[in-house]
C-alpha cells in the first residue's frame, strides 16, 4: 500500500461527456480512502499557471449528469518544453500534491508519460475522448454518448434526405480514427462508410451510389473527418461533379458530438474507472492508463495506450455492405 496524501486531478485535450462523472468518482473515492484532492483547472496549462484549488465531496455534487468538464480543459504549448514541465512540477510541490490523475486522450497521456519519467510523481490516466482511439480499453469515456448524439442527428437528416430524394454526405469526428463513423454508419443504416483506416476509392463509392438508385434515391454516406479522401466537402464535390443530376448535400456534424448529457454507459464507465484510478495509486501503480476490457479493470502503460492503431473489424465493414443493398 502506497501512502498517497494529495491527488492533483485535471482534464486535458478535447472534452468528452462523462468527464464530470469521472471527476466525481475520483474525488469521492479519494475522500472514502482519506486522501485529499486538489483540482487543477485547464489541464497542463493551469498546472503551470497555478490554477489549483482544494476539492471536497460537495464540490462534485450534481455534476454526474453534466457534459463538458467542470475543471475546464486546454492544450498547452508550454508543457511541451522542459522549462514548462519544471514550472508545473514546482506548483505541484508547493501545493503538497504527491500523485496525479489525468483524464484525457493520447495527447494528455503523451504529456503524462514524459512528466512521470522526468519527475518522481505517480500518474494514473483515465481515457476520456469521444474518439475511442486508445489501446488498453474497450471503450473510452464519452464515446457512447457521442455515437448516440450522431445517430440522433443522422436520423433527423434521413427524414429530410428521404423527403427530397437527396444524397447526404455526413462528416463525423475522428481525426485519426473511423470508429465513430463505422458504428454510427451501421446504426443509422448508411449506404457507405468512409474511414481513414481503409483506402478510399471515390470511383467505387460512386458506383455504389449509382447501383442502388433504381430502388431508392436518398442515400447516406458517413465520412470520418480524417479520411484520406479529404473529408465530406471534398467527397461531396467529387460526387456532384460525377453526378450533377443527384441532389447532393454535405453536412458536418462538428462539435455537437462532444457535448450533452453523458449516457448511462458513460456514467458507469467513468464511475468505475475513477474509483479504479484512486485504488491503483494506493496499490503503487504509476504511469498507466486505467481501462476496462471484457468488463475487467486493466492497467496499460501510457506509451502503449498512445500507440493505438485500430484494426477495423472487417466483419463490421462487411455488415455495411450486406445491409445497405
Ligand atoms: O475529441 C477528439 C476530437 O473530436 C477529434 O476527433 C477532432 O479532430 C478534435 O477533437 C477536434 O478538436 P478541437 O476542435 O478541440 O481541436
Amino acid at each position: 500500500m502506497t501512502q498517497i496524501k494529495n491527488i492533483g486531478l485535471f482534464t486535458s485535450g478535447g472534452d468528452a461527456p462523462g468527464m464530470n462523472a469521472a471527476i466525481r468518482a475520483v474525488v469521492r473515492s479519494a475522500y472514502y480512502y482519506g486522501i485529499e484532492v486538489t483540482g487543477i483547472r485547464r489541464g497542463y496549462e493551469g498546472m503551470i499557471n497555478g490554477e489549483l484549488f482544494s476539492m471536497d465531496r460537495k464540490s462534485v455534487a450534481n455534476i454526474i449528469q453534466r457534459g463538458g468538464t467542470i475543471l475546464k480543459t486546454a492544450r498547452s504549448e508550454q508543457f511541451r518544453t522542459p522549462e514548462g514541465r519544471k514550472l508545473a512540477y514546482d506548483q505541484l510541490k508547493r501545493h503538497g500534491i504527491d500523485a496525479l490523475v489525468a483524464i484525457g486522450g493520447d495527447g494528455t497521456f503523451t504529456g503524462a508519460r514524459i512528466f512521470g519519467n522526468e519527475f518522481d510523481i505517480p500518474v494514473i490516466g483515465l481515457p476520456g475522448t469521444i474518439d475511442n482511439d486508445l489501446a488498453g480499453t474497450d471503450f473510452t469515456i464519452g464515446y457512447d454518448t457521442a455515437i448516440n448524439t450522431v445517430i440522433d442527428a443522422v436520423d433527423k437528416i434521413r427524414d429530410t434526405a428521404e423527403s427530397h430524394d437527396r444524397v447526404f454526405i455526413i462528416e463525423v469526428m475522428g481525426r485519426d480514427s473511423g470508429l465513430i463513423a463505422l458504428r454510427t454508419g451501421i446504426a443509422s443504416g448508411a449506404e457507405a462508410i468512409v474511414i481513414p483506416e481503409t483506402e478510399t476509392n471515390i470511383g467505387a463509392l460512386c458506383e455504389r451510389l449509382e447501383k442502388g438508385r433504381k430502388d431508392k434515391l436518398s442515400k447516406i454516406v458517413m465520412v470520418a473527418e480524417g479520411d484520406d479522401a479529404g473529408g465530406a466537402f471534398e467527397i461531396g464535390r467529387q460526387v456532384k461533379e460525377r453526378f450533377p443530376h443527384y441532389d447532393t448535400r454535405v453536412s458536418i456534424l462538428g462539435h455537437i458530438q462532444r457535448g450533452g448529457r453523458p449516457s448511462c454507459m458513460d456514467r458507469v464507465l467513468a464511475s468505475r474507472m475513477g474509483v479504479a484510478a484512486v485504488e491503483a495509486l494506493r496499490d503503487g501503480h504509476r504511469n498507466e492508463m486505467i481501462g476496462i476490457i471484457h468488463n475487467e479493470i486493466t492497467y496499460t502503460p501510457f506509451e502503449h495506450a498512445c500507440k493505438h492503431v485500430e484494426e477495423i473489424n472487417p466483419n463490421l465493414l462487411k455488415i455495411v455492405e450486406i445491409l445497405s443493398i
